[in-house]
């Protein structure tokens, strides 16, 4: 199966690079958010990152201008009764995820693949609510979508090798490297990644050194381009706190358990960056 249409659900952070890096690759895309604002929002973003492009000589005026041509915007999902693929990118939350998939499912012809962005929902019981569970997949771009390389394919328990391969197909056409997932909690990338910036946050809470140095140790010894407790300020503590709950819980493993350094700042509410102050001060 090829795609040419893809509608997009969510015109946030995610959804708008996903929207862009799909128009950009020559797909045709329908955006859509419940949200006017967030809708305009997305799409503004969009044109100031390629006209960014324009300014810095990377793309000409011409490919701006038919780069957007590809971009329709709706509030409305039968809108998008025409789409091969739907990404979903709204809010991280398991009923609202499977009400748009249930919606999706009546309303999209029987080929459609439903791909979801979730960074940490289980795709088998997002799949579980529609009656095409081998059409639903998961798609982990990582955030900025325009400059970040990976994605996480996610298979789910029912998905079919067609569909994977179908999705493999295209997110290398996309520019981006894909990387098959078994549906796990956290995946690959945050099952890795969040325990190091969990271990991180005890090494703090056990006096073994400072933040500052933690993060040198990390950048010095093992050559990262950012410490753990940098990036964790970056990500938000408190979505490093849910993934982390998420593993705990999903595991039955105490391995996971999550530090009560970052229960505490998350209950302060130091959220890293976002709010000015986790592990570092931001002003
Ligand atoms: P966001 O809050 O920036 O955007 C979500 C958008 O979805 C909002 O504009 C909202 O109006 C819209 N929305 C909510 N319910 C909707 C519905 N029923 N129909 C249509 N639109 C709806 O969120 P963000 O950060 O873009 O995250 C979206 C998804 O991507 C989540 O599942 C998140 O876990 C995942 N993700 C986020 C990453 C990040 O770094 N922010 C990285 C990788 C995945």
């Amino acid at each position: 199966m090829t795609v040419k249409n893809v509608m997009v659900i969510g015109a946030g952070q995610m959804g708008a690079g996903i929207a862009q890096v799909c128009m950009q690759a020559g797909y045709e895309v329908l955006l859509n958010d419940v949200n006017q604002d967030a809708l305009q929002n997305g799409v503004n973003k969009i044109e100031k990152l390629l006209q960014r492009a324009v300014d810095k000589e990377r793309i000409t005026e011409a490919d701006k201008s038919k780069t957007l041509g590809r971009l329709k915007t709706s509030t409305q999902i039968k809108d998008g009764g025409h789409c091969d693929l739907v990404i979903e990118a709204i809010v991280e939350n398991m009923d609202v995820k499977t009400k748009v998939f249930r919606q999706l499912d009546e309303i999209m012809p029987e080929q459609t693949i439903l791909a979801s962005n979730t960074s940490s929902l289980p795709i088998t019981e997002i799949a579980a609510a529609t009656n095409r569970p081998e059409k639903v997949i998961g798609m982990h771009f990582m955030n900025p979508v325009p400059v970040m390389k990976l994605v996480e394919v996610i298979r789910g328990l029912q998905t079919s090798d067609e569909t994977y391969e179908t999705i493999e197909t295209m997110t290398k056409e996309l520019q981006k490297a894909p990387v098959e997932v078994a549906d796990f909690p956290g995946f690959a990338a945050n099952r890795v990644l969040m325990p190091m910036i969990n271990e991180a946050i005890f090494a703090v809470y056990e006096g073994v050194a400072t933040p500052e140095d933690i993060d040198t140790v990390m950048k010095l010894g093992m050559n990262h381009p950012m410490g753990p407790l940098t990036l964790a300020d970056f990500i938000g503590l408190d979505t490093c706190l849910y993934i982390m709950e998420v593993l705990y819980e999903g595991f039955s493993d105490s391995k996971y358990r999550p530090c009560p350094l970052l229960r505490k700042y998350v209950k302060a509410g130091w959220l890293g960056k976002k709010t000015g102050r986790g592990f570092y001060q931001y002003h």
